[in-house]
C-alpha cells in the first residue's frame, strides 16, 4: 500500500473486543480528539452519549441488531448524535451537521487506533429504541453507535466475521473515485 499516515492504515472496523474496561482518561484523549475535528464556521455540531456503566450500556446493547452481537462485549459503547441546526445550514439543501459530526467520529477513530483500541461505527441498530431508552428528542439525529474497547482473540465470533478479521481491506480503486480536472456523469 501507499505510505499513508499509520493510524489511517492500522484502523480497521474489527469486532473481536475484549469486556476489560477503558479508563476515562483514554476515552478523554480520544474524545478530545474528536472535538479537534473542523466544522462550517466552528460549530461543532457533534454530541456524543457515552455508555460505560452497565444499566446505559444494557439500553444501548438492547438497539443493536442481531449481525451486531460482537459489539455487546465492548466496554463502551457511544451513541452519536447532531441536530441540523446546531451546524451551517445552507442554501441548496446543504446541512453540514451531519457531515462535520462524520469528521469528529473519524478523529476519534484514529485517536481509538493509536491508543491501540477498536472503535468500530454501526448503522445496524434500533435509533427508535435508543431514543425511547434515553429519552432523546425527536429533532435530535441519532446517527451511529461506536462500539470501544481492547483487542480480543475473537473467539467469540462467526465464521464469517472471524474471517473478515483477517481479510484485506477492500477499496475500489483511485482511478473510479476520482476524476482529474473534468467530470464525467457517474455511470
Ligand atoms: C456508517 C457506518 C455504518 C456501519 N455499520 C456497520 C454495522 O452495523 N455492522 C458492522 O459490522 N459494521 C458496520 N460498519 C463497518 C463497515 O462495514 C466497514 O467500515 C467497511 O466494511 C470498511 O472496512 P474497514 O473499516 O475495516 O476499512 C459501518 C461503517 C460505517 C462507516
Amino acid at each position: 500500500m501507499a505510505e499513508i499516515i499509520q493510524e489511517i492504515q492500522d484502523r480497521r472496523a474489527r469486532r473481536g473486543y475484549r469486556e476489560a474496561p477503558v479508563d476515562r482518561a483514554t476515552l478523554g484523549r480520544i474524545f478530545t480528539a474528536a472535538t479537534m475535528a473542523p466544522s462550517c464556521s466552528n460549530k461543532q455540531p457533534w454530541r456524543f452519549l457515552l455508555c460505560d456503566k452497565e444499566e446505559a450500556l444494557a439500553k444501548a446493547r438492547h438497539a443493536l441488531n442481531g449481525g451486531n452481537y460482537w459489539a455487546k462485549v465492548a466496554p463502551v459503547l457511544v451513541v452519536v448524535t447532531t441536530r441540523d441546526e446546531l451546524d451551517c445550514q445552507l442554501e441548496d439543501d446543504r446541512n453540514y451537521a451531519q457531515f462535520d459530526t462524520g469528521m469528529s467520529v473519524m478523529a476519534l477513530m484514529l485517536q481509538a487506533t493509536r491508543e491501540g483500541l477498536y472503535a468500530h461505527p454501526m448503522a445496524g441498530f434500533d435509533p427508535a429504541r435508543i431514543r425511547e431508552s434515553f429519552h432523546i428528542e425527536p429533532e435530535t439525529r441519532v446517527i451511529t453507535i461506536i462500539a470501544i474497547g481492547h483487542p480480543g482473540d475473537g473467539a467469540n465470533l462467526n465464521e464469517k466475521h472471524a474471517e473478515s478479521e483477517r481479510s484485506a481491506r477492500q477499496r475500489r480503486p483511485l482511478e473510479e473515485v476520482i476524476q482529474w480536472n473534468h467530470w464525467a456523469p457517474l455511470s
